[in-house]
């Protein structure tokens, strides 16, 4: 059975300091959305991608879904001023689909392999599942003078990333009891367990990073090229 894709791509890119939306940045000479889109347009379970994005950059989405020769792309959404809205928006726009992805435009080393594990714990009855590895560092909680107050068992700790696959009458109710109650999280199966609902962790990858910081455009590269000899 098939999904449908949200995509938020409406972000400001204030980390990555270039003043752009860094979703249009060029990596191995294509957009980074383009990378992102590609993974979905490819993949046979994939039925169709909502893609939100800002109100003036609209047009230029358009552009490179049409050079690009996208199939999928079934809507172009406008998103808000944060992430969480962004991605309602999105969701409010499909109707027939039980299963949804959720994925950043962010993200584009997403494999195959990891979506079909996240949507096959949907599919199978599950309310939520996201993608997520085991923390390599150490993590501690710091007060706001910077003094250490607890350090965390990292064995129970999982960095979490997009994907996150739900049903889609969860989402959507959770989201708009988020929005009732202004409570604001930072992904969302976040959202899901404000409800008091159900969330599987599925170890996903490392290389499913998040290009957020200058740095990683670095380590976007360095995979493009790993990937490249390894075919
Ligand atoms: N996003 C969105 N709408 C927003 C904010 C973010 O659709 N209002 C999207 C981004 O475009 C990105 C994904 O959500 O694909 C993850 O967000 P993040 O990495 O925080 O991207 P930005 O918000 O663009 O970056 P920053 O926080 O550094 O400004
Ligand atoms: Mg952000």
């Amino acid at each position: 059975e098939r999904y449908v894709v949200v995509i938020p791509a409406a972000g400001q890119g204030k980390r990555m300091g270039t003043g752009a939306n860094k979703t249009f940045l060029s990596i191995d000479r294509d957009p980074l959305i383009v990378h992102t889109l590609r993974v979905f347009e490819r993949d046979e379970r994939c039925e169709r991608i909502v893609l939100v994005c800002r109100e003036k950059e609209k047009a230029d989405i358009q552009g490179i879904i049409s050079s690009y020769q996208f199939k999928k792309v079934s809507d172009v959404v406008t998103g808000g001023a944060e992430r969480q809205q962004s991605v309602f928006e999105g969701l409010k726009v499909i109707k027939d689909n039980p299963v949804v992805l959720i994925h950043d435009g962010a993200r584009p080393f997403i494999q195959k392999e990891t979506i079909h594990r996240l949507t096959d714990h949907v599919l199978q009855n599950g309310e939520a599942a996201i993608a997520a590895v085991p923390v390599k560092d150490t993590v501690k909680r710091v007060n706001e003078e910077g003094d250490v107050e607890e350090t965390m068992k990292r064995s129970s700790l999982w960095a979490v990333q997009t994907p996150q696959a739900f049903r889609l009458s969860s989402i959507l109710s959770a989201h708009k009891k988020a929005e009732a109650h202004r409570f604001c999280g930072t992904d969302d199966a976040s959202l899901i367990e404000y409800v008091g609902g159900k969330v599987k962790v599925v170890e996903g990858s490392y290389d499913n990073i998040k290009v957020t910081t200058p740095e990683d455009l670095w380590f976007a590269e360095a995979i493009i090229q790993q990937r490249k000899g390894g075919k």
